[in-house]
């Protein structure tokens, strides 16, 4: 059977990393440019310098307990043996007290870099949060969600347990060993480079059986992404997948990516779990080595019977770094390769938020010869010019996909118009600060955004100082008071995060009830009606029509006949203006809003 390809990057799985037995083992990625990354990263330790001498001092005093230790274990033996010299109890003594202080480093070093690592990992969390916060919209429009969820999650989770545990390792480890080698070619060197023989067993015996864990665990994490994935959609989309009758299938691809992921699993568990056996296995060859020629030096006078338990201690001390180191390289690169995802997010550019302040007097909005396309050499809008007087109402229609959506996102500055000029009441607002724009513009978007808190605080999303006056009179004007009584808690309902306990109409008028609550120089209304029945929207339209009286609204409609009372209706068509004027007048000519206005209301009289 051919290999089945997982097709889910594991990596936009939150959370997913450091899961399970293999996880020291999992994918290794590399940096694009690691040196400059852990140059970075070492600027984040810089800050907290306190910290990270302290845990140097603990890792180092630690390290040397652990070489000491066993010398004075040796001394007792031999001391007991009556080959030495000297008393028994302060020896003794002094080997339980270097023993204790060796534990006790080890806890500090465990309690700082606990510490340090949360502290490093909260500031990243939240640098990056808020540069995300201050991107412009293009950047989460061009990047998957996932992507930048999983830079937030994984990324950010994974330089949290390297710095908590990789890093110390890697270090005590190195000194370990250096110490270690050192002491024991000073006891005996002949004895020392003979049980340096089994340290080559030991690198071979890591370097096979790592690569094989870290293969099958890649897999493993791969098949746990797709198995996610199913499950998610399934879930988010379990409505759909019912009505098609999908079950069945949707069940079966379940299952053929869980036995995938029992296969894989069983292997990185097999692969992992006889790593430990083995090492055993390669540590007491060692041993056997060390008691066969150490009895062999000893019966010889070269050494001592303590200097035997030392080295069998020794032999284990240094064989377990090595082991240790070849596990978290794979987790530093990986790490270092996480970190560099994050700076490459740090490093984007920030909305410019700089630029005068809008006055608008009676906002007057005028787009003259403005083009503009998302990506280069596919131009969305062309040589479009609109000029919405103040207070009036304009109407944009047209196909899907027309740019009527554009428009508004110029108007808002979520996009930077190539050329051509936008003005309010004559002001440039390529001049103006977003903030000043954005304060003077509500905006009810198509696809709906309430945010799981009570319905009071989605109202006052809108403004600051929104008084409950305000909230309520916005609430009734947008037909939603009588709704939001009939809610358990009226004003106090917590929304779901997905709006599930309301409808979508209802959840339409919310969004514009906070459009009403901004209080607006500005109103914009793209398809914000679409899913009210048409009664409502005609109150709606009443309602607006009044609070609209000394404001300027856009508002974008498939469904004509919101905006019939449009003082003029501009019609669009791949991005140009084919016709404008107000419904009377486009009837009469009998063009292309004659004809969309007609399939809309066949059969009705005009
Ligand atoms: N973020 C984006 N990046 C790239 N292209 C985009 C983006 N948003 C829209 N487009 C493209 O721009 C064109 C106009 O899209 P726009 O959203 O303005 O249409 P629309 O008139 O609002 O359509 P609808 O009635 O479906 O809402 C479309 O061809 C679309 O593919
Ligand atoms: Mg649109």
């Amino acid at each position: 059977m051919p290999e089945q390809k997982p097709n889910v990057e594991m990596r936009s799985i939150p959370g997913m990393m450091n899961r399970g037995p293999g996880a020291r083992f999992a994918t290794v990625e590399h940096a694009e440019n690691a040196g400059a990354a852990l140059r970075r990263i070492a600027a984040y330790f810089g800050k907290e310098k306190a910290m990270v001498l302290g845990m140097l001092a603990a890792v180092v005093f630690g390290t040397l307990c652990g070489v000491y230790a066993p010398s004075v274990q040796s001394r007792a033996i031999d001391i007991i043996a009556g080959s030495r010299g000297g008393f028994l109890l302060p020896t003794v003594g002094l080997m339980a007290a270097v023993y204790l202080l060796y534990s006790v480093s080890q806890l500090f070093q465990g309690l700082i870099s606990a510490r340090l690592s949360q502290r490093l990992v909260k500031r990243m969390r939240e640098e990056l949060f808020s540069k995300l916060i201050d991107l412009p919209v293009k950047y989460l429009d061009t990047h998957s969600h996932g992507d930048v969820m999983s830079r937030m999650t994984n990324d950010v989770e994974n330089i949290s347990t390297t710095v908590s545990q990789s890093l110390p390792s890697l270090f005590s480890g190195v000194l370990t060993i250096f110490g270690t080698v050192a002491i024991m070619l000073w006891y005996c060197w002949q004895l020392a480079l003979l049980s340096f023989a089994t340290v080559l067993l030991t690198v071979l015996a890591t370097k096979l059986l790592s690569g094989r864990v870290r293969k099958y665990s890649r897999k493993r994490q791969a098949y746990l992404g797709q198995l996610n994935g199913t499950v998610e959609e399934m879930v988010a989309g379990y409505r759909t997948v019912v009505a098609y009758q999908h079950e069945d299938i949707t069940t079966e691809n379940f299952c053929s990516t869980s036995d995938e992921l029992t296969k894989a699993g069983i292997k990185t568990d097999i692969f992992s779990g006889v790593m430990g056996p083995i090492m055993n296995c390669i540590g007491n060859i060692g041993f056997v080595i060390i008691a066969a020629f150490g009895g062999y030096f000893s019966i010889n006078g070269f050494i001592s019977v303590g200097v035997i338990s030392a080295f069998i201690v020794y032999a284990k001390q240094f064989s377990r770094p090595i082991n240790e180191i070849a596990q978290v390289y794979g987790q530093l690169q990986t790490a270092i390769a996480g970190a560099e995802r994050l700076f490459i997010v740090l490093d984007e550019q920030d909305e410019d938020m700089s630029g005068e302040p809008l006055e608008p007097r009676r906002a007057a909005v005028e787009f003259s010869h403005v083009d503009f396309a998302y990506a280069p050499g596919r131009p969305v809008l062309r040589d479009f010019t609109l000029q919405v007087p103040p207070g009036k109402k304009v109407a944009l229609v047209g196909a899907t996909g027309s740019g009527k959506t554009t428009v508004v996102n110029l108007l808002m500055r979520f996009y930077d118009i190539d050329s051509g000029t936008i003005r309010i009441d004559g002001q440039d607002i390529q001049k103006m600060s977003r903030v000043s724009l954005r304060k003077n513009v509500a905006i009810v978007l198509q696809d709906t955004v309430l945010f799981s808190d009570t319905v009071r605080k989605n109202l006052e999303y809108a403004r600051d100082n929104a008084r409950m006056d305000d909230i309520e009179k916005a609430a009734e004007l947008s037909h939603c008071s009588e709704m939001i009584q009939k809610l358990p808690e009226g004003y106090d309902t917590l929304l779901a995060a997905s709006g599930a306990n309301i409808s979508q109409g209802q959840r339409q008028l919310l969004a514009i009830a906070r459009a009403f609550v901004a209080d607006p120089k500005i109103l914009i209304l793209d398809e914000a009606t679409s899913n009210v029945d048409t009664r409502t929207e005609k109150a709606i339209q009443g309602a607006m029509q009044k609070i609209m009286e000394d404001r300027t609204s856009i508002v974008i409609a498939h469904r004509l006949s919101t905006i019939r009372d449009a003082d003029i209706i501009v019609v669009m068509d791949r991005g140009e203006i084919v016709e404008s004027g107000s419904h009377d007048e486009l009837i009469k000519k009998r063009g292309k809003y004659y004809d969309l206005y007609k399939t809309q209301y066949a059969g009705f009289a005009t």
